[in-house]
This record gives structure tokens, sequence and C-alpha cells, in this order.
């Protein structure tokens, strides 16, 4: 069965139709710019033309880059503000005429790795991170999500964690990457000294570019491994909530 899933970046609004019983895109995604500001209005027209683009109707999956429950978004650290407190479930279905499900990015991406990528069938404590815009994390016991966990806003080296060690922060200081590598190693031996995973599983854009930074990565006990799906892990991850619902 298809479903469609749609993922809202920071710098990129991206969906195709997913295949669920290969958990990939069963066509080549279409992407359209993430509008600044990105006020629930115009992120909204972005979803419906990357929808429209397929001449889709049934159920629709979206990510959301921020805290979602029960389909209102809740923060909005790199968005429009106008999104804290909306129902955008319930706004993003009346705009499109179908049924809509909102998850958070990272959850999303986080699930569709443990399904058919790199966490695929792994037991105990596993995190999926995706470094971005800001830093997203999912994190699972036994193959089971605990939702909107918000890890990239810990702090670090007293500022934010997303504000030093994201793919963003790399591109506006314009880190080699070896320094960016020792912030996200630092990054990670946080989490490791809380909560002792097994595996990370490293998402986002920058996961195709694993060869450039995750061999610089040292001193980390837990396994450190690549997102297989790499950045359609939101899309795919969004397409499998809507099918859940
Ligand atoms: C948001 C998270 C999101 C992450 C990645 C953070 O700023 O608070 O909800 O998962 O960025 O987009």
């Amino acid at each position: 069965m298809n479903v469609f899933g749609v993922d809202i970046g920071g710098s990129g609004i991206k969906g195709a139709p997913v295949d669920l019983a290969r958990g990939d895109l069963a066509e080549p995604r279409h992407k359209v710019l993430t509008p600044h500001p990105a006020t629930p209005d115009s992120v909204i027209d972005g979803v419906k033309e990357v929808v429209d683009h397929f001449g889709w109707s049934g159920p629709v999956g979206i990510t959301f880059p921020g805290v979602v429950t029960d389909g209102v978004t809740r923060t909005a650290a790199n968005v429009d503000k106008g999104w804290v407190d909306l129902n955008a479930q319930s706004v993003l279905g009346e705009r499109l005429g179908m049924p809509v499900t909102v998850l958070n990015d990272a959850d999303a991406a986080g699930v569709a790795e443990m399904t058919f990528g790199a966490g695929a069938g792994r037991q105990g404590t596993v995190f999926l991170l995706t470094f971005g815009t800001g830093i997203g994390s999912a994190l699972f016991l036994d193959g089971k999500l605990v939702p909107n966990t918000e890890l990239g806003h810990l702090e670090l080296h007293g500022r934010e964690a997303e504000k030093h060690a994201s793919t963003k922060a790399k591109e506006d200081e314009d880190l080699s990457w070896e320094h960016w590598a020792k912030r996200v190693t630092k990054y990670l031996a946080h989490l490791e000294m809380l909560f002792s995973p097994s595996l990370f599983i490293i998402g986002g854009g920058v996961s195709r570019k694993a060869d450039k930074f995750l061999p610089l990565i040292e001193g980390i006990r837990a396994e450190i491994v690549p997102a297989q799906l790499q950045n359609n892990a939101g899309i795919v991850g969004a397409a499998m909530a809507a099918a859940k619902r």
C-alpha cells in the first residue's frame, strides 16, 4: 500500500508517496524551499504544492520540526512562532481535504530507521539523531518510541547543543569536519553519560557524508552508524504514522 509522506524541514519541504511494504519512496520525491518566515500559512501552501505535484488523494503523514502532541504543534525553535499551540493536524487536514497525521520529524525518521533501516531488530536503548538546521532526537527502548524527547536543546558549553553542533552551526561558523566532529563527539558523550544507549543512528542530510565525519568520532562506547534511509527517513516515517491512524 502507498501512503503519502511529507517532511517539513528548516530548508526544504519534501514529500513523495511511500511504498509501505518496502519502506521506500514509490516515486522520486518533490521538494519546495521552506518559506522564510516559516509561518503556518506559508508552510501549509508549500505542503499543498508538494502533495498536489503528485495529484495525491488519501492519507498524508507530515513531520514537523518541533514538539507535537495529539496533532498540536507545541514548540517552534526553527520555524515561525505562529505554530506554537496550533492544531496543525486539523488545519492541514482542512487545507488538503485529506486525513492528516502530524508528528515530530526526528520521531518519524527514527520509526522508519527502526523498522526498515539501521535500527531494524535492535533491542535496548537506541537513539536516532538528526543533524540539520537543529538537532532532533528519537529515543527507543526495545523498539518502542518515547516521543518528543527534544535532546537537541540540552545544554553543552553554556549553549543549546543544537546551536553548537548542528550542521547549520558547521555552515554558519565554517567549521572543518574535524572541528565539527569534536563538537558532535562531546554531544554524544553527554547523551551517553545520561542514557547509556547501545546504538546511535546518525540521520539528517549529513548522513550522506558519514565517511567524512564518523571515522573522526572516537571514545564513545555505543555503536555509531549512519541512517540507512538517509534523508528520506522522515518522509517514510510520516507515511507509516498516517497508515497506522
Ligand atoms: C526541534 C525538534 C526537532 C529538531 C530537528 C529542534 O529545534 O525542537 O523538535 O526535532 O529541531 O528538526
